[in-house]
């Protein structure tokens, strides 16, 4: 492996004096410089990027809308970016030409009828981020991340994880001529994402631990060799993750719903959105904060933990268990970012069991859009927040969904056949998800076969 060109390693803004800088959450010190951990050099902890300039009204709110509305013509790759359509509110590259882009982000507003029969809650949409390049919400920060490590030249890039970050991160170095190393936990991640990874190029390994232990290789290998990291400490990839929010207010023509609901693993993603609601509101995009809640799976559920048993000011971590590959973290780096972003805009934090997350899944994929587990804890906690009254019938609400159905088959299947909590604790609990199966039926290669299953399914409709 070469080493990297740049002359130190880390990342500058100094180039445009300062556009954006770099602030420590803990300790508040700013830098226009960050090392390659991307953790604050005198505290070491997470650091958030900051536009200094935005103190000086240079942006204003009916401007800023009717660009990015203009740039919906343009056929310029930057402008064809979901992401870079909003690069006013995003640290700006020294030169575009390093900007890397799968046209992530223009992702659909669903209105969720079955769903909302279920919960008892009209006014129920969700923002479908699989439908981003690779399949998942991780497209949308990689693209900025990415950008700025070709900016650095750097050659290789890497990252920890549960393997939708994995699977984005190799398809945005292909396409930007970087060289991609991905860890995950060995048999922890589904076949349809580590393929992703293999497919667009990375050496990928598959170590023997979770994706904590992972996480902790990847922050010491940083150090001893010139790889940059594209991990959600990483904070360019919240700068891209943000624009879920603006593009979401957008869609929403910038009137907020009353909640936004975002599954919580390693907590980057909901700590970029509040980042982003807070942002908008700052900058008179949008008059009011959506609440923003959070939802772990109960086998995973350190933040649940770090705000019950912790107040919120010590992490908690927990030995994470969950059929929700993509959020079994028991360690998550963002913790802090979340708890700020939960208590600004006055969220609830949730935990739902994995029986309500294979029920919420099912659902969903009945409203003919589909989604992964991890997404679906949106709908399993939606239903224990209206049962706790957190959230009101009348109430507008939004779920993320973060990642395809296509990500996890084997979970589909398992479902579906009815085999997932067969023989387990949970299979009595599970019994109620009967009605939602749909197992694959074998049959004779005849039209009668066929007709007589079509009029056993409209007699068990009626
Ligand atoms: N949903 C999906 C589909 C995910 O892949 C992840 C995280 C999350 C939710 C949780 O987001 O970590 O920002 O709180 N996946 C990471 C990965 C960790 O490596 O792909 P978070």
């Amino acid at each position: 492996m070469s080493s990297s060109t740049t002359s130190e390693p880390g990342v500058s803004s100094s180039s445009l004096q300062a556009a954006f800088c770099f602030r420590c959450i803990e300790c508040g010190d700013t830098s226009e410089k960050a090392g390659q951990d991307f953790r604050c050099a005198h505290c070491g902890d997470l650091l958030e990027i900051t536009y200094p300039r935005w103190g000086n009204t240079e942006l204003r709110a009916d401007e800023l809308k009717s660009t990015w509305k203009q740039r919906r013509l343009s056929t310029i790759p930057a402008d064809l970016s979901g992401v870079w359509r909003f690069r006013d509110l995003l640290p700006p590259l020294a030169n575009e030409d390093n900007t890397i882009t799968l046209r992530e982000g223009n992702t659909p507003l669903y209105q969720l009828p079955r769903c909302s029969r279920v919960t008892g809650v009209p006014h129920l949409f969700a923002k479908h981020q699989g439908m981003n390049p690779t399949g998942s919400f991780k497209d949308t920060g990689m693209t900025v991340a990415a950008s700025f490590a070709r900016q650095a030249e750097f050659r290789w890039v890497a990252c920890a994880s549960t393997g939708n970050t994995s699977a984005s991160m190799a398809a945005y170095a292909a396409r930007g001529g970087l060289r991609s190393l991905v860890l995950v936990p060995d048999g922890k991640i589904s076949w349809s994402k580590l393929s992703q990874a293999l497919d667009y190029g990375a050496v990928t390994c598959q170590l023997r631990t979770d994706f904590d232990g992972c996480l902790r290789l990847l922050q010491e290998l940083v150090r001893r060799a010139p790889v940059y990291q594209l991990n959600s400490i990483n904070p360019f990839r919240l700068e891209g993750q943000k624009t879920l929010a603006i593009e979401l207010m957008e869609q929403l023509d910038w009137q907020p719903p009353d909640h936004i609901i975002v599954p919580g693993g390693n907590l980057g993603n909901s700590s970029a959105i509040g980042k982003a609601l807070l942002e908008m509101l700052k900058l008179g995009l949008i008059s009011r904060l959506p609440k923003l809640s959070v939802i772990q799976a109960e086998g995973a559920n350190a933040l649940v933990r770090t705000l019950r048993d912790g107040a919120g000011k010590r992490l908690v971590p927990v030995q994470a268990e969950t059929r929700a590959t993509a959020i079994r973290i028991g360690n998550p780096a963002s913790w802090k970012k979340a708890v700020h972003v939960l208590s600004e805009t006055g969220g609830a934090c949730e935990d739902v069991s994995e029986v309500e997350i294979a029920q919420a899944k099912a659902e969903i994929g009945a409203e003919g859009i589909g989604c992964e587990p991890a997404s679906a804890v949106t709908l399993a906690g939606l239903k224990k927040l209206v049962r706790q009254g957190f959230v009101k019938p009348q109430d507008s609400v939004v779920l993320v969904l973060t990642g395809s159905l296509l990500k996890d088959p084997d979970f589909t299947m398992e479902f579906h056949r009815g085999e997932m909590f067969r023989g387990s604790d949970k299979e009595s609990d599970s019994a109620a998800l009967d009605a939602l199966r749909r197992p694959p039926i074998v049959l004779d290669a005849t039209l009668d076969a066929i007709l007589r299953t079509l009029a056993q399914f409209e007699k068990a409709k009626s």
